[in-house]
């Protein structure tokens, strides 16, 4: 899969992620992750494929209307950064695809934990804004979970599949955000992760 999203870093030649495959093993076991997860992942990517543009709409949304929230989006001035909102989206829709169908491999590990440091000390770097939060403020990165959980099922829904099906996806996106969240935690605290 290659892309040309600005600053978007998957197929880099990225540093290796402290984080090991067994490390990944432990937590997958932690979160009860199945094969049947894995399939509704995958199904999951597909359906929401085609969506990608309109949950970025009401993710933005979201983010926009709470100023905590898009504080961290802020360019040097202090205002909301039209540019960094932006760079930031077109990545935010790729993750959207590749956290359903990439593998969950060391390449893997070493693109989550490029994204870990970019919401801790490279943030800002990668689209050259300087912004006053130097990172994004980790209580909000557990609590978003939430939302982005809670908001997927009626786009995992609008792909036609049996409700028992559409529990599935929602069950494994969930298993998946969460799984995602706490590989970014890593750079929080490195020594107690
Ligand atoms: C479940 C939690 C979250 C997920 C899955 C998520 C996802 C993402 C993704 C995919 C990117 C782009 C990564 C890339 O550069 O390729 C990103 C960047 C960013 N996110 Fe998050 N995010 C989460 C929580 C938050 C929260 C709570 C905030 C703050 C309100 C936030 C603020 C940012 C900012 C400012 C960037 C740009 C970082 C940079 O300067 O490179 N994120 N996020």
């Amino acid at each position: 899969m290659t892309t040309t999203i600005a600053g978007y870093a998957f197929d880099d030649d990225l540093p290796t992620s402290p984080v090991s495959t067994a490390d990944l093993d432990l937590l997958l076991s932690t979160l009860l992750w199945s094969d049947d997860d894995a399939a509704a992942l995958a199904r999951a990517g597909a359906v929401l494929a085609p969506q990608v543009e309109a949950i970025l709409d009401l993710w933005y949304g979201y983010v926009g209307s709470h100023s905590h929230l898009v504080a961290s989006f802020h360019g040097p001035d202090g205002q909301p950064s039209a540019h960094y909102l932006s760079a930031v989206r077109a990545r935010f829709g790729q993750w959207i695809t590749d956290l359903c169908a990439r593998p969950w491999d060391q390449r893997w590990l070493d693109h989550q934990h490029e994204i870990a440091r970019r919401h801790t000390d490279t943030k800002g770097r990668t689209d050259g804004v300087d912004s006053p939060q130097r990172f994004v403020p980790l209580r909000y990165l557990v609590a978003f979970v939430w939302p982005i959980t809670a908001t997927i099922r009626p786009f995992l829904a609008a792909g036609g599949d049996d409700a028992d099906t559409v529990d599935a996806m929602h069950t494994a996106w969930f298993k998946a955000v969460t799984l995602t969240v706490a590989l970014w935690s890593q750079p929080y605290d490195p020594d107690r992760w």
